[in-house]
């Protein structure tokens, strides 16, 4: 069986999608998670972007170091010295690092953008990869645009970057333009004419602005790609990148077609969408493959009842393969620590430092007595929200509301700041918008809501509600978000942990006393 390697770049090409912007220790818990999904290669993102950018990808080196020492840690880097040496410097500590180079080799990006001849792009790739290698073993090179770029080009400028030490050639779909018979005739002709082909590893990486990402990419691997990259819920620039775990489930559910293997723990599938999508406030469909709400849900009477007969009448792989079995714990709220601890560590949280343990397991108590049973996705809910927390500069110490039929929505929100209680009160077009209109006579800072979603964890009346915002504050993105069995409270909440990211962020943000109405 052949061994097909999976590069995840959700932190690098995944963080390119409109209105994502993770902090640092979210992206340490999501490249934590990946490491426990068992993915070959994190691309830990752009060092060159920005000094967080950079800061990012070096404790992400370092975090995965503990967590696994088979990951390999790559950063990305443009065809360039400065870009190269920030990404060498970043991934150094590694203990497996990558050295990501590219450039762009369609004849409009060299012509428009790059603004070179195809023999000075080639002598820059050879540049590039050369610089790379002085500084690790691992070099991966891309042809970015190579979905538009002449084949023979390709071949030329790959073999050249393979010469002077490329391990990994990566055929970039840029623009989401191929077909997949096309992609798959391209890797082909690439492959049949590299040298060393047996000991390079050819890579696909496919966009999805038609669509054609994930069947794409399988093409290349039906065309002898031996690594696929990909992204936790297909999350990437424009329309994103090929989706992880349709990817790893087509090949895992048809080995007898495939005949290959990954190294991914398909149970850890569906947490790792979750995490991904509550960091980045991108929200799954419901009918999406493998991680939607809908995935392994029967509704009409037909099936309902071919599945209740035998589940394989309907389901071609089951939900607990990739880790969707909720399960209700047999937890109360008379559980004891130590119970609490033990459920941790079989839900996969063996490391978490002793204060986390005991915020969580407060946080359990409390949800032990506001809902009936509490699940395991209920735990697992709590425990990413806290593990990204940041300090809590502000803190909500009351908030009360009140709404119904003929009445105006009304709200009381009281904050703790650094400079003392603040209280203020407001009305709204319900008691969200009503809450949120009394946060924001107290924080006057410019910031703009972009986008606020609600999402239940599991099902009933009583399931937890999460809420995750975006606002835009002069150009910062910032994601908050929170959960609550009181959705009111979840928004607000939400709306705080905006407030404590700002802080530790930019520290700028200061409560207007003359706009409050209590000290
Ligand atoms: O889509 C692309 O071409 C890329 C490259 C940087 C690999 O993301
Ligand atoms: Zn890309």
């Amino acid at each position: 069986m052949a061994y097909i390697k999976i590069f995840d770049t959700t932190l690098r090409d995944g963080e390119q999608s409109p209105g994502v912007a993770l902090n640092t220790s979210e992206k340490i818990e999501i490249a934590r998670q990946l490491a426990r999904l068992g993915v070959d290669v994190i691309e830990a993102g752009f060092p060159i972007a920005s000094d967080g950018d950079f800061q990012a990808v070096r404790a992400i080196a370092n975090a995965i170091d503990q967590e696994s020492n088979k990951v390999v840690v790559a950063g990305l880097a443009r065809a360039n010295q400065k870009d190269i040496e920030r990404a060498a410097e970043a991934v150094e500590k590694a203990k497996n690092p990558r050295i990501h180079t590219f450039i762009a080799t369609s004849p409009i990006h060299m012509e428009k953008k790059l603004q070179l001849p195809p023999d000075r792009v080639v002598e820059k790739a050879i540049e590039a990869v050369s610089v790379a290698r002085s500084f690790v073993d691992d070099v991966e090179f891309s042809a970015e645009d190579a979905g538009r770029s002449d084949w023979d080009f390709l071949v030329r400028i790959f073999t050249e970057a393979v010469k002077v030490g490329a391990t990994t050639i990566n055929i970039p779909d840029t623009v989401g333009y191929m077909m997949p018979w096309e992609y798959g005739e391209m890797v082909r002709y690439i492959h049949d004419r590299l040298p060393n082909i047996a000991n390079i590893t050819l890579s696909t990486h496919c966009h999805d602005d038609l669509g054609c990402a994930v069947i794409n990419s399988l093409a290349g691997v039906k065309n002898g790609a031996t690594q696929v990259e990909c992204t936790i819920n297909g999350i990437g620039e424009r329309a994103g990148n090929a989706s992880l775990e349709e990817i790893v489930m087509a090949l895992n559910t048809r080995k007898d077609f495939w005949e290959h293997e990954t190294g991914i723990v398909t149970r850890e599938l569906y947490r790792s969408s979750r995490l991904v999508s509550s960091y980045t406030g991108m929200v799954v469909p419901p009918n999406k493959a493998v991680v939607g709400d809908n995935a392994f849900a029967h509704e009409s009477g037909i099936h309902q009842d071919g599945v209740i007969k035998a589940l394989e009448t309907y389901e071609i792989m089951s939900a607990e393969t990739v880790g969707r079995n909720a399960g209700v714990l047999v937890m109360g709220k008379h559980s004891g620590r130590n119970a609490f601890r033990k459920t941790l560590a079989e839900l996969g949280y063996e490391n978490l430092a002793d204060d986390k343990i005991n915020a969580l397991f407060k946080q359990f108590k409390d949800l032990a007595d506001a809902k009936q049973s509490v699940t395991a996705e209920d735990i697992r809910a709590l425990v990413d929200a806290e593990t990204a927390k940041v300090p809590e500069t502000y803190r909500l110490e009351h908030l009360q509301f009140q709404s119904g039929v003929n009445m105006t929505p009304s709200a009381v929100v009281r904050l703790r700041t650094p400079e003392g209680d603040f209280e203020a009160a407001a009305t709204g077009d319900g008691p969200v918008d009503a809450s949120f209109k009394a946060l924001k006579t107290l924080t006057p800072l410019p910031f703009k809501l972009e986008s606020y979603d609600l999402k239940a964890i599991g099902s009933g009346t009583d399931a937890l509600g999460e809420v995750s915002i975006r606002v835009n504050s002069e150009g910062q993105i910032v994601h908050g978000r929170a959960i609550s069995t009181d959705v009111v409270q979840a928004s607000v909440l939400a709306y705080v942990d905006v407030l404590n990211k700002l802080a530790a962020g930019v520290g700028r943000l200061r409560v207007h006393p003359q706009k409050t109405t209590m000290p």
